[in-house]
Order: structure tokens, then sequence, then C-alpha cells
């Protein structure tokens, strides 16, 4: 339903779907009510698209600092783990607001772990906010996180954005994330300082890289398939952002299931039968 519902919901004649409604006359209880569910309905619908947006918006805890572009991002990939109880790693927790936002967005069994190299860090930990000091570039560190951690649900990185950084954690920690794994702020693989260039050895390259390993099962053996190929289900580029899902691949094909006339049967089952020769996974 589109919010805020059109006027000529609120007319009476327009509620006959509603079974007693049908039955009984409508009385001015019955008015009440259904209007007041009608609006509860459109409210949470509302709420439910925008609950990362408002509640960054509305923050009065510590300080968050995300580009507002990301937020639809958030909703389209995190919102599924709300009230569920997961574990949301985040590298770099700046002035420890993104983890008293995930915390709030997450709901109460979400176990949320900041990453930061700065010892100060420490002092973010809450209930539910767990802070471990380390460098994102150090393996032995990311090791002792999985060790302590995984399977992680979600992991965010939004720390140093220096190209190699943002590698050495995707190849430690990506292995162990089940759900999404997002690096934000990926305009630095354009910026020198943080050992970007445009087609140089950047994250955005990787990325590209990985869209064709994703790919791997169609390659006649150019690539072979590997675990990334294996555990991940997308990938999402966006300004700044990118976002992998994983999640297992079912066996792979292409059914053709409806009703047609026999001779385009036919010809559309010739076609098919083209296509999936030459995918020979
Ligand atoms: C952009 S801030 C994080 C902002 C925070 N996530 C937020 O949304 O408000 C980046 C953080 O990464 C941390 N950082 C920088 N280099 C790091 C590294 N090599 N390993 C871990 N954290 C690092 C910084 O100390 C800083 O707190």
């Amino acid at each position: 339903m589109r919010f805020p519902p059109r006027a000529g919901w609120l007319l009476p004649q327009h509620w006959g779907f509603l079974p007693h409604l049908k039955r009984s006359p409508l009385t001015t209880f019955d008015s009440v009510a259904v209007v007041g569910a009608l609006r509860l309905q459109c409210r949470l619908q509302y709420d439910q698209r925008t609950r990362f947006w408002s509640e960054f918006l509305s923050n009065t805890g510590r300080p968050a600092h995300k580009w507002t572009h990301y937020f639809p991002a958030y909703e389209r990939h995190l919102e599924r783990f709300v009230n569920q109880p997961v574990t949301l790693l985040e590298i770099g927790c700046g002035r420890g607001g993104s983890l008293q936002l995930w915390k709030r967005c997450l709901g109460p069994f979400a176990r949320i772990v900041g990453v930061d190299i700065d010892q100060r860090c420490s002092s973010f930990e809450e209930s539910q906010i767990e802070v471990r000091i380390g460098d994102q570039s150090d393996p032995g560190f990311l090791a002792s996180l999985v060790d302590e951690f995984a399977p992680l649900d979600v992991v965010i990185d939004d720390g140093s954005h220096v190209m190699s950084h943002i590698c050495a954690s995707f190849d430690a920690l990506y292995p162990h994330t089940t759900g999404v794994y997002v690096v934000e702020d990926l305009h630095t693989a354009y910026w020198p300082e943080f050992g970007g260039s445009l087609g140089g050895h950047t994250f955005i390259e990787r990325a590209k890289a990985l869209i064709d390993e994703l790919h791997a099962d169609y390659t006649h053996g150019a690539l072979a398939p590997t675990s990334f190929s294996q555990s991940t289900l997308s990938i999402h580029v966006y300004d700044s952002l990118i976002v992998f899902e994983k999640g297992r691949h079912v066996h792979k094909h292409a059914p053709i299931i409806g009703a047609e006339p026999a001779d385009r049967r036919a010809a559309y089952r010739r076609a098919a039968r083209r296509l999936i020769t030459a995918f020979k996974p």
C-alpha cells in the first residue's frame, strides 16, 4: 500500500474486502478501528523502509559519520537482519556513533563488534557492543577476530580506506562472513594517498575481477570455480560502496515453465538447448 493512502480508501464502500463488514453494518467503533489499523499498517511499512535513515537522523548518541546515499543500500541489504541474533563487525569505529546506530537498528539480539586501530575506541563498549583494538591490515589480528567472533553475519569496512588494507581485511574476513560484506568510501580507490588510481591495484579493480569469478561456471574452464564463486550470490556496486551478498548456490538450471502453442514451444526448446550446451559447469 502506498503512503499516505489515497483518500478514497477512507470511504466505507472500499472496505468490502473485510468479511465481517460485509455481513454487518458499520459501527462507529468499526470505522475507528479500521482507519486506525490502516494507518498503523501504512506507518509500519513506511518506517521499515527507512529504519536506518530515521535512526541516523534522530541520533542523539555518539556521533556517526555516513554518506547519506548509503542509507537506501543499508535498508535493502541489512533489513533482513533486524531482530535476528546476528553478529555485525564494523572496521572503523570513528567516534562510536555507527556502532550505536547498528545496535538500535538491528535490535536487542544483535552483537556489534567494533574494530579500530585507535586505543581510545575501547571506551565505546557498552551492552551489545564490543570493541577490539588492532590494525585491519594485520593478518594475525584479523585471525584473532575470526577465532573470537566468526561466523560473521555482516561485515562493514569503514576503516582506513587504504586499498591494501581493504584487501587484507577482505581476504581474512570474507570467507568467514555468512551474510553481507560491505566496503564503504571506495572513492578512495581513485585517490593516490589511499593507494588508489584509475585502473590501478585497487579494490574497485579487484571487484571487477570478482564479477568474472562469480561467473566462473560459464567460462568453459578459463576460470576455475572458487570458494568465492561458490559462496557469493551477488555483487552490488553503488557510488563508493560495494555490497557482497553471500549464500549457497543450489543447482543452476533454467527450466521453461508456462503454456504456449506447440510450434513455438518446439522453437524455444531448440534455442534453449543451444544455450544449455554452451553452459558446461
Ligand atoms: C571514517 S572513521 C569510521 C567512522 C565510523 N564508522 C562512523 O560511521 O561513524 C575511520 C576509523 O578507522 C580507523 N582506522 C584507521 N586506520 C585503521 C586501521 N589500519 N585499522 C583499523 N582501524 C583503522 C580510524 O581510527 C577511524 O576511527
